[in-house]
């Protein structure tokens, strides 16, 4: 049987609000996203997870949903969703949409109705907890402030609600089988207009423990949750997806640093397709620490036959080209991330190299401080980078004049030219898609590993530092990639510059 497209494919992660923006409000929106899609053709992704551009008042911009099944007007319109989803199709791109079912906004019809008295019959689609305006019934603390209580007195109905996030995110009771069958309904909806597959929003976090117990780590600890429970919960999203044709996907964001943990969420091949792992998210520049993250998955999820996923930028962390601190480490990074065994997601801009922005207190919208990786993104040199006249919702990231869509499209030696080559080195190469992974002798500081299928085989080698190091790979070979460009084509002579990776292939 072929493998399922997922194996194989790059994602693509698109935050709509900063992608591109056709209506020139200052805001990205879905026309703005389908009239780019060329150009993530032409670079060589092959699916797109775009970012929640649902019904939203925005206290989290997006992930805080007032109405799963239609598109926030600031984004456009369902018909300009069905369109976007019909032309990337015709593209051969593959769609996922981020899901966000722990909470709805506080705006969220079910929610107004909960809220307007202890007798609506939608009062127990959300966690409601006697007590006392002057104690919140447990230590959980909100994730953004991870000092605000977890929870909101209701004043006109004098009852606490649960919300892990912000108050105007309420979590939804996952316990009531009458919210499993509406947020399935609204997995439905979009399965029915073609999407194929979805990023789930903190779906490890679905069903709380119940008595609501004090734990040690307040706004972090897997101790608040049922993990039985969401497993369960998980497994009929799972069966939902397979009801359909096509290969319908997952991936959740499953916020535990423990590999171990997240291997779980894989289940029996009956849960999630894939889940992110962070803590290589988190992992230093450093050829040792990367080692010990990979050979954990390797441990954990090879004896289960799940399949890895590999990210180093998305809308909630600093970009990794500031975190590593250098362009050169940024391109190595991008030849380790678009070789290991996995699906690579990668996040908008990261082909452009962008570093954050540098927000003025001013401008600050995040309450989680997360504006400066969700800037917007130059396309163009000029001084609106292709927006249009409005003052865009964030400031541009460092360098736009020249780190922008169109200049470095026609600058061969690039960061996005260094993307587009890996990615058709990625579609060249079964080894590198679907094939095993094994470590080779490395020097200190440096990685070198094989991927094999069949007949197929590619070497990568990753020098972490700012030295020169020798590293001689067994056989013969020819530099197929090369993060600065330099020697693409020529025999792999058994050493690598500063900041240097390669992919190789055999020379015979
Ligand atoms: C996830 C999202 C994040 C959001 C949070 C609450 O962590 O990635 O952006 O704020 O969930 O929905």
């Amino acid at each position: 049987m072929p493998e399922p497209w997922w194996k194989s494919a790059v994602v693509y992660q698109i935050y709509p609000r900063s992608f591109a923006d056709a209506n020139g409000d200052g805001v990205g929106d879905l026309e703005g996203i389908r009239r780019h899609l060329d150009h993530l053709v032409w670079l060589g992704v092959d699916a797109l997870w775009l970012s929640p551009f649902y019904r939203s008042p925005m206290a989290d911009f997006g992930y805080d949903v007032a109405d799963y099944c239609d598109v926030d007007p600031l984004f456009g319109t369902l018909e300009d969703f069905d369109r976007l989803v019909a032309d990337a199709h015709q593209r051969g791109l593959k769609v996922l949409v981020d899901w966000v079912p722990n909470h709805s906004s506080d705006r969220h019809a079910w929610f107004e109705d909960a809220r307007a008295s202890r007798e609506s019959d939608k009062r127990d689609w959300y966690v409601w907890v006697d007590g006392t305006p002057d104690a919140p019934p447990n230590n959980w603390k909100a994730a953004f402030s991870q000092v605000d209580p977890a929870w909101t007195w209701d004043e006109a109905t004098g009852q606490w609600y649960l919300h892990l996030f912000l108050p105007e995110q309420p979590d939804l009771n996952w316990r009531n089988p009458a919210v499993v069958d509406a947020m399935h309904d609204t997995l439905r909806f979009c399965l029915d207009r073609g999407v194929d597959g979805f990023r789930m929003d903190v779906v490890h976090a679905l069903v709380k423990r119940e008595g609501f117990p004090d734990v040690d780590d307040p706004w972090l600890s897997t101790d608040r949750l049922d993990e039985h429970a969401t497993h369960e919960r998980i497994r009929g999203f799972r069966r939902l997806l397979d009801s359909y044709p096509g290969d319908r996907t997952s991936v959740g964001e499953v916020f535990i640093l423990s590999t171990a943990k997240v291997a779980e969420y894989y289940g029996r091949g009956d849960e999630l397709h894939m889940v992110f792992n962070f803590p290589p998210l988190y992992a230093k520049w450093e050829a040792a620490a990367w080692r010990k993250r990979i050979d954990r998955v390797v441990e954990e999820f090879d004896p289960i036959g799940a399949w890895p996923t590999w990210v180093l930028s998305n809308h909630d962390n600093p970009r990794h080209a500031g975190r590593y601190g250098t362009e050169g480490r940024a391109r190595a990074a991008a030849v380790l991330l678009l070789t290991l065994r996995g699906t690579p997601f990668l996040y908008q801009g990261e082909e452009l190299g962008l570093t954050d922005a540098v927000i003025p207190p001013e401008r600050v919208v995040d309450p989680g401080g997360r504006d400066g990786t969700r800037a917007p993104i130059p396309w163009t040199g000029t001084p609106d980078h292709g927006w249009g006249p409005a003052e865009p919702w964030l400031p541009w990231p460092p360098d736009a004049e020249t780190r922008n869509a169109e200049s470095e499209r026609v600058d061969p030696s690039s960061v996005l030219h260094l993307y587009r080559r890996l990615l058709a080195a990625r579609h060249g190469s079964p080894a590198l898609q679907l094939g095993t992974w094994a470590p080779r002798p490395s020097a200190d500081g440096a990685l070198a590993y094989e991927r094999t299928l069949g007949d197929d085989r590619r070497a990568v080698v990753v020098n972490f530092t700012e030295a020169p190091v020798e590293m001689p790979v067994e056989g013969e070979w020819t530099i197929e990639v090369a993060s600065d460009g330099a020697g693409e084509g020529d025999p792999y002579r058994g050493a690598l510059g500063p900041d240097q990776a390669l992919v190789l292939r055999p020379r015979f």
